[in-house]
């Protein structure tokens, strides 16, 4: 029987480069898709999934983060004074258990596996996930949920993942495969942004993880990969003899809301999977086919 895994981390102290001038002063995992911040879907997953205790490894200016998943009293009460029943609920569903959200500060931002590594005194000696909110799924059920269905039958370290074109393997986490069944493919190597001639395959790490806590021996060390940080994928790859890595393809589609295009995208597909606005959105949609 596999450890149950309780504890996921949300790692959102990055700087958003990418989409800037949006997160200069709003935090990336605060934009919107549709009417909800990143960060709402990706707690959403987890929260199916099963996770009870949710840790945000957070950095300077993202109080936002905090504050959208509290109460605002202010707002509460005059949407109760108004009877805003509806716009009330959306507020308060936000509310996360209290004492089962913590916050830790990643005070510089040296790479997803230095942020990951922050939050081991909160995670301690067992399984936890690991979510990405800029990477958005959209799945029934949700990705983290199917994949702590395969994690009950195989355990070890299990990362989401998807063929990528070979000339993007310079972008991603891609692994060294022993089998691939179409779904769930072993592996017995990882390679972070390798450039497309020496990949090992196409197949590339998305963000969301089950770890096994021997992960943070080796993120201890503190050592530096590729763009000079701290990677969570290097850290996995040191593991792999001693902790079964899979990675699983999920039923569902993937945006990366990193970058410019897959948040648009991302803001189209999620408006089309809505009852209440799928009529409207393709009417927009005509106008510009
Ligand atoms: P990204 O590399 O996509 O995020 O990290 P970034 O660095 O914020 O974005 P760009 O590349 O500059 O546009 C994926 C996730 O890991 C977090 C980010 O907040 C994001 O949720 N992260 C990344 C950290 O928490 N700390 C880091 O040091 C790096």
């Amino acid at each position: 029987m596999n450890k149950r895994v309780r504890k996921a981390v949300f790692p959102v102290a990055g700087l958003g480069t990418r989409s800037l001038p949006a997160t200069k002063a709003i935090p990336k995992e605060m934009l919107t898709v549709v009417d909800k911040p990143l960060i709402q879907y990706g707690v959403e997953e987890a929260l199916e999934a099963g996770i009870e205790d949710i840790i945000f490894v957070t950095g300077r200016g993202k109080s936002s983060l905090e504050d959208h998943f509290d109460h605002a009293y202010e707002l509460e009460d005059t949407l109760e004074a108004k009877g805003k029943k509806a716009e009330l609920e959306a507020v308060r569903q936000v509310l996360l258990e209290p004492g089962r959200v913590s916050y830790v500060r990643q005070q510089r931002p040296l790479g997803l596996g230095h942020a990951v590594w922050c939050a081991r005194a909160f995670v301690g000696d067992e399984p936890f996930a690991v979510l990405l909110p800029d990477d958005l799924m959209l799945g029934q059920p949700g990705a983290l949920k199917q994949m702590m269905q395969v994690y009950d039958k195989v355990g070890g370290n299990i990362v989401a993942v998807e063929d990528v074109p070979r000339e993007l393997t310079n972008r991603y986490g891609i692994l060294d495969v022993v089998s691939d069944d179409g779904k769930l493919a072993r592996a017995k190597g990882l390679v972070e942004k390798p450039a497309p001639d020496v990949a090992p395959s196409t197949l590339s790490i998305i963000g969301r993880y089950i770890l096994q806590p021997e992960v943070f021996t080796e993120l201890a060390k503190h050592e530096r990969g590729a763009g000079g940080e701290i990677q969570l994928t290097d850290a996995m790859a040191k593991t792999i003899d001693r902790v079964a890595f899979h990675g699983f393809r999920f039923d569902g589609r993937r945006f990366d809301c990193g970058n410019k295009l897959g948040f648009i995208e991302a803001n189209i597909a999620y408006a089309l999977a809505r009852d209440d606005l799928r009529d409207g959105m393709n009417r927009i949609l005509k106008q510009f086919a």
